[in-house]
């Protein structure tokens, strides 16, 4: 018997949607399309285990249940009651619902939660002559986005969002999201198999996505996701999935990929963040101001997450060290850098204008990710 086929969403951050899409095309799921938050594609539950062990740069695999126009608090009921929800969730499931509004008529999110979850209890009492829910067995999460009064009601499949990847236990200053991580390395002209080294790794993100990138090791593959007690996807075969891509992991594929930094104890997190993440002895790493910094042999690529400098009083010492990175770059000829930054002051001080700029968030903060070829 085929297996059913869902309209799904895999959401990421502002600017990162194409590289969901992509990510998702290489996954095979050709008709994954970018939009606004994310990429919308179409999978069954093997094609939806699959993306949430694999995707690189997107933060959930979502099932779209409904959407439409919702302007008043009866059109969502509605539309929530709409959902056959005793054929989604278990009848002792908890139900966790979580919203968001924007731009909208409805624009209380505590109240949209309320109205949703009253229309999902409603319908399994009407539908299954049940009076009582203990919530007390699996969980499923429910998001409902109302974005111009369109709204989207939908079942989180991933659970904790895929930046978990499970090998950071520990943060150190300003950390990047993996998932973000994951994106510079895939915008950067870096490929498997080329040179890379971070000249401020900081606990070590962006190289160990960059050596999970090379040996083609799903960064999903040591946890768990919500899915996992769906009962659509009982009967899917998770652990063959699992093992098929498992056995596609070489770490024999992981090229020079290296990193340094002036803070000694941000380097024992990185250490710490490559054990976990299984690459002992795959990424070099070096306590090294990058004022000092001198690499030899095959030109390659710096990919960098310098500090910004949020505050007045680091501004200056910031400047200079983006103008260290300029000289650190002049120093090596042939190789390429990318950094992300929120200064806006960035290019003056590194001394050079970048050859391609993408805007991004980093959380929050509006950044822009620089690529800079040698002259
Ligand atoms: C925003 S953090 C990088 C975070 C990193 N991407 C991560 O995921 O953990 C900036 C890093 O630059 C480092 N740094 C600051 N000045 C430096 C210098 N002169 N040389 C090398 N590293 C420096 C800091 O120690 C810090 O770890």
């Amino acid at each position: 018997m085929s297996e059913p086929t869902f309209s799904c969403i895999a959401t990421s951050a502002f600017g990162t949607e194409g590289l969901a899409a992509s990510d998702l095309r290489r996954l095979g799921f050709r008709d994954a399309k970018a939009e606004t938050g994310g990429a919308r594609f179409s999978a069954d539950p093997a094609g939806i285990y699959l993306a949430n062990l694999r995707l690189r740069t997107a933060d959930r695999v979502l099932i779209v249940l409904a959407e439409a126009m919702c302007r008043t608090f009866e059109d969502l009921f509605q539309l929530v009651s709409s959902i056959p929800w005793e054929k989604i969730v278990t009848p002792d499931g908890r139900y966790h619902v979580s919203g968001k509004c924007v731009r909208s008529q409805l624009m209380s999110v505590r109240d949209c939660q309320a109205v949703a979850k009253k229309a999902i209890i409603e319908r399994l009492s009407r539908t299954t002559g049940r009076s009582r829910f203990p919530e007390t067995g699996v969980e499923f999460p429910i998001e409902i986005g109302i974005y111009s009064d369109m709204a989207r009601v939908s079942l989180d499949t991933s659970g904790a969002a895929l930046n978990r990847r499970g090998y950071r236990t520990w943060n150190g200053e300003a950390p990047l999201r993996e998932t973000l991580a994951a994106s510079l390395v895939e915008l950067s002209p870096w490929r498997p198999g080329m040179r890379l080294h971070d000249p401020c790794c900081g606990t070590g993100t962006i190289l160990i996505e960059a050596a999970y990138r090379a040996a083609h090791r799903a960064p999903g593959l040591t946890r768990s996701f919500a899915c996992d007690g769906f009962p659509q996807f009982r009967d899917t075969d998770r652990d063959g999935i699992r093992r098929s891509v498992e056995s596609d992991v070489d770490y024999d594929r992981i090229g020079m990929i290296s990193g340094s930094d002036i803070d000694q104890e941000a380097l024992t997190l990185a250490q710490r963040h490559v054990r976990q993440a299984g690459l002992n002895g795959k990424i070099d790493l070096q306590h090294c101001p990058l004022q000092d910094l001198q690499l030899s042999g095959e030109p390659g690529v710096f990919i960098c997450n310098p500090p910004y400098g949020e505050r007045l009083s680091d501004r200056k010492t910031c400047e200079k060290l983006y103008a260290d990175l300029g000289k650190l770059h002049k120093r090596h000829p042939g190789w390429s850098l990318c950094a992300i930054s929120s200064d806006p002051m960035f290019e003056r001080a590194f001394g050079r204008r970048a050859v391609k700029k993408r805007r991004l968030y980093n959380g929050r903060l509006e950044c822009e990710f620089m690529i800079f070829d040698e002259k």
